[in-house]
């Protein structure tokens, strides 16, 4: 059956229309089942799938790859069904399509926004080759709560970062227009306060306040939703006692009231269905009206919209209306994409585009600038191209798939370069590379320790390559224990006995409590899991080709008891102080974390100095000037990331010891000076007061500029001269 139209071509296929003339068309054409059909995704393709897309039953299907594939299953849709409206492809593409990056925690830790927009740009350009149209992403949960695996997939611990990273994988992603063909719809997810699981167990019941709500979780939503995502994900979790694909509140009120949100919402993988298993819902007909009615208009793998919203349309449960508003919003991202034009991909555009050299560049420049200097006593690294002997140790020196890290989309293991490939393809030919695995990641064996042990022994230096297998992090894959799994941290101790010299290289999806390493090996390079070019970044860093200069987005605790601790907390009636017991503290271990939110170390050293700030005294409509400078005192290139933060010193409600408000990585020759300037507007230093509205309130303001959250190098403040109201999202 082939849709024809031979006498007159249909306004909706008249790309000359405008859109919204296009929607009214199509819809008034179509019959409440292929309305319903939009409205329902389902995960790869079978033959029960195609009969449904032939009878205009799916509006989107995910998880089908491929060039060949999504063209011969987008011919059914387009070639076979009534109406012919081309399915929107959707994939997880979080950090990469095929030349896969560091993950979504590593680019988080360049603090460069333009490297992450890069990232996703070439994301999109390579999945949109290969026929998808839309991404699951970005995650932009904040996580305070390293157990929890996700916090791999975010942007770690604060929202102002979190937001500056949310905008730039819009952008990337979405790029100028979505009717350019290299360009994917985002879906900022996991919509709302997902990463607050309880116990930092994964899908768990989140109860937080309203204030966290607002000043926590949603930001990086709203700068995702201002920057132009055209859809967002409902997540799993229960939300202050409304599980959030059923949330009408955050659905209905906040996303497209607060914000005017114009796109389509997606549930999370059967999300409706589990409202029957969260106890909202008696059946699958009360969960697909709940779903609805709060604003959900695509049902991920549910099968409950497919089931249930005919009859409850028929029986007058729910209007008509309520299904044409949700398929408006669909096949508007269908127009918009250009989908009814050009449905179909062609393969010689793929062979050109994915994993191009341009691509696998940009992926080794991206990973070098996600890798975070932790340690480096006694300068211990950069080594030496020409030293005589190193020992490559540890379960994931050569391992081709940890790198690839948790949602590594299409990356393949045989791209991956491993450190231990690095390393070799870096020293001179002279120098001896010993490898020996040690043990496994997980596991008690010590059978590898001997051959450890003796390449360390006949070493100038070890690297040891710890951390956590790829799975280890990701969704579902949460941990009670945040230490190096397995007897990874006895085999460094093991090593370490052997007097080599240890340089500790990390891949891992969360912060681990390091304490022991921290305070006994000299230098630790924390690399996350940094994508194919892995090994070849990493060798970068240890021979000084690349002068490290991430940070982290994230604070390590020491141990797992701390959790959650982050760096923009509240003062307490009772801060802690180190000889006063009644003070807000631990009796067994300091308060204080191992790692600092913002700390990244460089081979060269950078002096701040000058800090001017203007006005000093601020009214109504100012805006303040925070100018400093940087200089590289060192002796070699480097970036930093200079940060500012800011306390409302006195204010009507508790407010955080610091908030990062700005932050710029530059890069600086020896002896060089950059004077930088933030610009701080009221609304940066506005709070939502007691009754939750906007305010900024007369009084002193602190501001800190440094090298991390602790490292605070100029310390000045400002005066608040008047009371402002201002809007309730800017
Ligand atoms: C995850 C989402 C993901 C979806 C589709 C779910 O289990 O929570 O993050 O986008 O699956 O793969």
């Amino acid at each position: 059956m082939k849709m024809k139209y031979e006498s007159e071509r249909p306004l909706y296929l008249d790309s000359s229309q405008p859109i919204d003339r296009r929607i009214e068309d199509l819809l008034a054409r179509m019959t409440l089942e292929e309305k319903i059909g939009q409205m329902c995704q389902y995960s790869g393709i079978t033959g029960e799938y195609e009969r449904m897309i032939r009878e205009g039953r799916i509006g989107s299907l995910l998880n089908v790859v491929g060039v060949d594939e999504t063209n011969r299953v987008q011919r059914i849709a387009v070639e076979e069904s009534r109406l012919g409206i081309p399915l929107i492809f959707g994939l997880d593409v979080l950090h990469g399509y095929k030349t896969i990056f560091p993950i979504p925690l590593g680019l988080a830790s360049t603090w460069d926004p333009d490297a992450v927009r890069e990232a996703a740009s070439i994301a999109a350009a390579e999945a949109s080759a290969e026929g998808i149209h839309w991404t699951f992403a970005p995650m932009v949960d904040i996580a305070r709560d390293p157990r929890w695996g996700r916090i791999a997939e975010g942007a770690g611990e604060d929202p102002y970062l979190g937001s500056v990273m949310a905008r730039a994988y819009v952008e990337g992603y979405q790029g100028k227009s979505l009717s350019e063909p290299d360009t994917i719809v985002a879906c900022p997810k996991h919509y709302v306060a997902y990463g607050g699981a309880e116990g930092g167990r994964d899908y768990n019941t989140v109860d937080i306040s309203e204030r966290t709500l607002r000043e926590i979780y949603l930001p990086p939503f709203r700068a995702a939703v201002k920057a132009g995502a055209k859809t967002v994900m409902s997540a799993f979790n229960d939300l202050n006692g409304v599980p959030s694909s059923a949330n009408p509140y955050t659905l209905r009120t906040i996303l497209r009231g607060e914000w005017g949100f114009d796109g389509f919402v997606v549930s999370d993988w059967n999300a409706i269905g589990e409202l029957i298993v969260h106890g909202v819902a008696g059946d699958i007909y009360e969960a697909a009206e709940k779903a609805l009615m709060a604003g959900v208009d695509m049902d991920m793998q549910g099968d409950v919209y497919n089931r249930a919203l005919l009859r409850l349309v028929k029986e007058g449960r729910i209007p008509e209306e309520s299904i044409n508003e949700a398929v408006r919003r669909i096949l508007r991202v269908k127009f918009m994409l250009g989908l009814f034009e050009r449905p179909y991909v062609e393969a010689e555009r793929a062979k050109r585009i994915v994993k191009c050299k341009e691509h696998l560049e940009a992926a080794l420049k991206i990973a070098r600038k996600s890798i975070v200097l932790l340690k480096n006593e006694g300068n211990l690294l950069p080594l030496s191209k020409h030293i005589d002997s190193i020992a490559v140790i540890g379960p994931l020196a050569d391992d081709r798939e940890a790198p690839l890290g948790p949602w590594s989309c299409l990356g393949d293991p045989r791209d991956v370069i491993t450190v231990l490939e690095g390393i070799k393809s870096k020293v001179s030919p002279r120098t001896r590379v010993l490898y020996a695995k040690g043990c496994d990641v997980e596991g008690s064996s010590r059978d590898g320790f001997d051959e450890a042990i003796s390449a360390a022994k006949e070493s100038r230096v070890a690297v040891v390559v710890v951390g956590e297998s790829r799975d280890m992090s990701g969704e579902a894959a949460c941990r009670a224990h945040l230490d190096l799994p397995g007897v990874q941290e006895d085999l460094l101790k093991a090593v370490y006995a052997t007097g080599t010299p240890i340089v500790m290289v990390m891949m891992n999806g969360r912060p681990l409590s390091i304490s022991w390493p921290a305070e006994h090996i000299p230098a630790i390079l924390e690399t996350w899991f940094l994508g194919i070019q892995a090994g070849r970044a990493i060798a970068d860093v240890i021979f000084g080709d690349y002068n490290p200069g991430g940070k982290l987005p994230v604070t390590f605790p020491r141990t797992v008891g701390q959790v959650p601790i982050y760096y923009n907390h509240k003062n307490t009636g009772r801060p802690p102080a180190p000889n006063i017991k009644w003070t807000s503290k631990y009796l067994d271990i300091p308060y204080t974390p191992l790692f600092p939110f913002g700390h990244g170390l460089s081979y060269a050293r950078f002096e701040y100095s000058g800090l001017e700030i203007s006005p000093l005294e601020v009214w109504r409509g100012d805006v303040v000037r925070v100018r400093f400078k940087v200089k590289n005192v060192g002796d070699c290139e480097g970036d930093e990331v200079a940060q500012l933060y800011v306390r409302d010193v006195v204010a009507s409600v508790t407010r955080p010891v610091k908030e990062l408000k700005g932050f710029r990585r530059v890069t600086l020759k020896p002896g060089e000076e950059e004077t930088i300037e933030f610009t701080l507007t009221l609304e940066d230093i506005s709070f939502l007061n007691y009754e939750m509205r906007r305010i900024v309130e007369p009084g002193e303001f602190k501001v800190m500029v440094g090298s991390s959250s602790e490292d605070i190098r100029l310390t000045g403040s400002f005066i608040v001269k008047e009371y402002v109201e201002l809007p309730l999202w800017g």
